[in-house]
């Protein structure tokens, strides 16, 4: 009796840890491209963000941002995007969980970043 119980247990127990195990290796949902559309015209308009200098503007061709610095900044990105918006596009902070941010995170991890 003693020993079903230790079994059962340690049977859940394997059984939690390969669903850990399992859930931490499902990649995330790549972004939809209407995502990243629109992250695109976030970063090479002024309009969309309502600020005076679109991000294109400096981040043309060889100056665009590195993949590198993306992956090297992962969570802290939404920070820089808003840091950037405001001190270099001259505009005001979006929320961290709004539409925009998503779409100008899914358009520079995505699509933009060498
Ligand atoms: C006036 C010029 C200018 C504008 C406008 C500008 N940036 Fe930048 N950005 C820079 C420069 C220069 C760097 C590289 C040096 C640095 O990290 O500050 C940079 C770097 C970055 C990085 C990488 C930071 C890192 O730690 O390596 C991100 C992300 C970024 N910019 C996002 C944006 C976004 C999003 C916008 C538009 C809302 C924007 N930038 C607008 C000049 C600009």
């Amino acid at each position: 009796m003693r020993f079903l119980k230790i079994s059962l247990f340690s049977l859940l127990l394997s059984a939690a840890f390969g669903f850990f195990l399992w859930a931490e290796n499902v990649p995330a949902d790549k972004p939809s491209p209407e995502l990243i559309t629109q992250g695109r015209e976030l970063f090479n308009q002024k309009e969309g963000l309502k600020v005076k200098f679109a991000c294109i503007l400096c981040h043309k061709q060889e100056k665009a941002i590195k993949k590198s610095s993306v992956e090297k900044l992962g969570d802290k990105l939404p920070v820089i995007i808003n840091k950037h918006i405001t001190e270099k596009s001259k505009g005001q902070a979006i929320r961290e969980d709004s539409q925009e941010m998503k779409a100008l995170m899914a358009y520079i991890r995505y699509e933009h970043s060498k």
